[in-house]
């Protein structure tokens, strides 16, 4: 691993969360190609196996230069992919923070399993890679990833306007911010 970091696997009661690699692209490409899931992340709904590729080549290209990672988690470590987790940046040099990034299939909506997944996420950044400062961007409107980032003591830090350009549009960002105790 680049960085000097290593990303192993997590386990969270039952659901196993393996850093993405090439044998999930399929997986990924039905878990992005469902437009639910994607209405307020920075991608459009995959239609393609090239565009889950190319993120499971983003993914892997981040944690090999230990600049991030991202996790899929599946129950028991097998079946579907059910959703995916992670630090979208980690900056360790010039600070010490991490962007937290996370999303679920749809039928996983409503049951908790993010809030169960995210306290070992956040302890991992806090923790293991020894942070300062988590940090998340939610598109303004997207009231479940505020509710959750919430519930784990994340706190809104303020509304950047037109900060995101994507599906042919600006978007507002919310940022947030959790800080180690
Ligand atoms: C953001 C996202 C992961 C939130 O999912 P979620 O299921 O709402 O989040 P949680 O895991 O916190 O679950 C909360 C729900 O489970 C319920 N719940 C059940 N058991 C629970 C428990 N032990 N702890 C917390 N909530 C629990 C809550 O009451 C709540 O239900 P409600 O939606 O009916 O109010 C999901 O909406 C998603 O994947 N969205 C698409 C991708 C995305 O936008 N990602 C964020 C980019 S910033």
């Amino acid at each position: 691993m680049g960085g000097g970091l290593s990303f192993p696997d997590l386990i969270v009661e039952d659901f196993v969360l393996k850093p993405l690699c090439a044998a999930d692209t399929t997986d990924l490409l039905t878990l992005f190609s469902d437009p639910e899931v994607t209405e307020f992340m920075d991608i459009p709904s995959l239609t393609d196996v090239d565009e889950a590729r190319d993120i499971i080549d983003w993914a892997m290209s981040l944690a090999r230069q230990g600049r991030g990672v991202r996790w899929g988690i599946r129950r028991n470590g097998h079946g579907s992919l059910i959703g995916t987790a992670g630090f979208n940046r980690i900056e360790r040099d010039r600070g010490r923070l991490g962007e937290i990034a996370y999303d679920l299939a749809r039928a996983e909506w409503g049951s908790g399993v993010m809030s169960r997944i995210l306290p070992r996420i956040i302890d991992f950044g806090f923790q293991d890679l020894a942070l300062r400062r988590l940090e998340a961007m939610v598109t303004a409107g997207n009231q479940r990833s505020s509710t959750l980032l919430g519930r784990h003591g994340f706190e809104l830090e303020g509304r950047l306007r037109d900060y995101g350009f994507w599906k042919g549009r600006y978007w507002d960002q919310l940022i947030y911010s959790r800080l180690a105790d």
